[in-house]
């Protein structure tokens, strides 16, 4: 059979990313422009500014996707773009510049779902993913558990009812002056903390749901650390253990759980928040014990990148589901 070449297109949030994929699976280049010195200074990423971002790196970023891979525009089958969700004016970007590429080569147009496109992440790297598997989607702004009966058909059985485990990590991190994004930084930061120093709530450990709630973990972090401010024995590294420490065991316990509800022997991460080196450790620990078969993406492609979106392109190529040139932009679909 013909090889497929698809290119991907990623501007969801502060990443410009282009990529190109053979096959579904082979990664001939996987070029990311991170915008994450420019958006540190606000402490959070600004909208507008990522928008404006997007549209001074894409072509450069594409240019550079197909140099990298050695090949020249028309070598590709297919332009595959993540068009929700995410910030709708940044999604835009990607998803005009994607049109007028498509159409000027006259080569059909794909749209990507970008959660669809994280847990797709997995399959990139690992050819014989059994199902059915649960899926723990944990990015900046979703945390999702996914029942998957196979490859396309994904059911969500829980989520959070507030806060993403990405959200509250960058917004506990702010607080304790940690900088952005805040995940990277109170890993990092955990690493030279004890737990147990401060005593945080494991939200929701209690029920027998697969529900997440962060925001009253977040509250209840500032309200400690201001105390401990007060009381003159505040330390950011133990603050920051005790927090990734509630949150991961949450996030692993409720993905265990639910694989024992479910019955399933696949366990799959996806999204930013899998690149926690305490949760995929949290993980493999809880899953080998229970002879449970793990599986997350390189770090590289847990956090946003276009080679997922070029990825899953390849299982709408090959079924004939392609996009018309009206495709919109949507800030919070989750069309699986
Ligand atoms: O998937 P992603 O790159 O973008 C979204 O789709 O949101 O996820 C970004 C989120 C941010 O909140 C960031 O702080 C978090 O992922 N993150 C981490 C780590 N690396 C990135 N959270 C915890 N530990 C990390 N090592
Ligand atoms: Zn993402």
């Amino acid at each position: 059979m013909k090889d497929v070449l698809i290119l991907g297109i990623e501007s969801s949030c502060d990443e410009t990313a282009a990529s190109i994929v053979k096959n579904g699976r082979d990664i001939l280049s996987n070029v990311i422009n991170s915008q994450i010195s420019i958006h540190q200074q606000f402490g959070g990423v600004v909208p507008e500014v990522a928008s404006r971002k997007h549209i001074e790196n894409i072509a450069g970023v594409v240019d550079k996707a197909f140099k990298d891979a050695g090949l020249s525009y028309s070598d590709i089958d297919a332009v595959a773009v993540a068009n929700a969700p995410g910030l709708v004016g940044a999604l835009l970007v990607g998803v005009s510049f994607a049109k007028g590429f498509a159409y000027a080569l006259n080569k059909p147009l794909l749209a990507v779902n970008h959660l669809h496109g994280h847990i797709y992440a997995n399959f990139l790297e690992h050819e014989n993913i059994s199902f059915p598997a649960i899926c723990l989607v944990v990015s900046g702004g979703h945390t999702s558990l996914l029942y998957m009966a196979s490859r396309g058909h994904l059911k969500l059985i829980g989520e959070t009812r507030d806060d993403a485990a990405g959200e509250a990590f960058d917004k506990v991190a702010r607080f304790l002056g940690l900088g952005y994004p805040g995940g990277p930084a109170i890993q990092k930061a955990a690493q030279q903390g004890e737990t147990g120093r401060y005593k945080l709530p494991r939200v929701f450990l209690d029920r027998n749901d697969f529900e997440f709630s962060f925001s009253g973990l977040k509250t209840a972090a500032m309200n400690l650390w201001r105390k401990s401010e007060r009381q003159g024995n505040a330390s950011v590294y133990d603050m920051a253990a005790e927090f990734q420490e509630a949150l991961v065991e949450v996030l692993a316990e409720k993905t265990i759980r639910a694989a024992q509800e479910y019955q399933v022997h696949t366990l799959l991460m996806a999204g930013g928040v899998a690149a926690n080196q305490r949760l995929r450790n949290m993980m493999k620990e809880r899953s080998k014990a229970l002879g449970l078969q793990l599986y997350y993406p390189a770090l590289n492609l847990c956090t946003d990148n276009a080679a997922m979106i070029a990825g899953d392109a390849h299982y709408y190529y090959i079924n004939g589901r392609f996009a018309p040139l009206t495709l919109n932009a949507y800030p919070g679909l989750w069309s699986l």
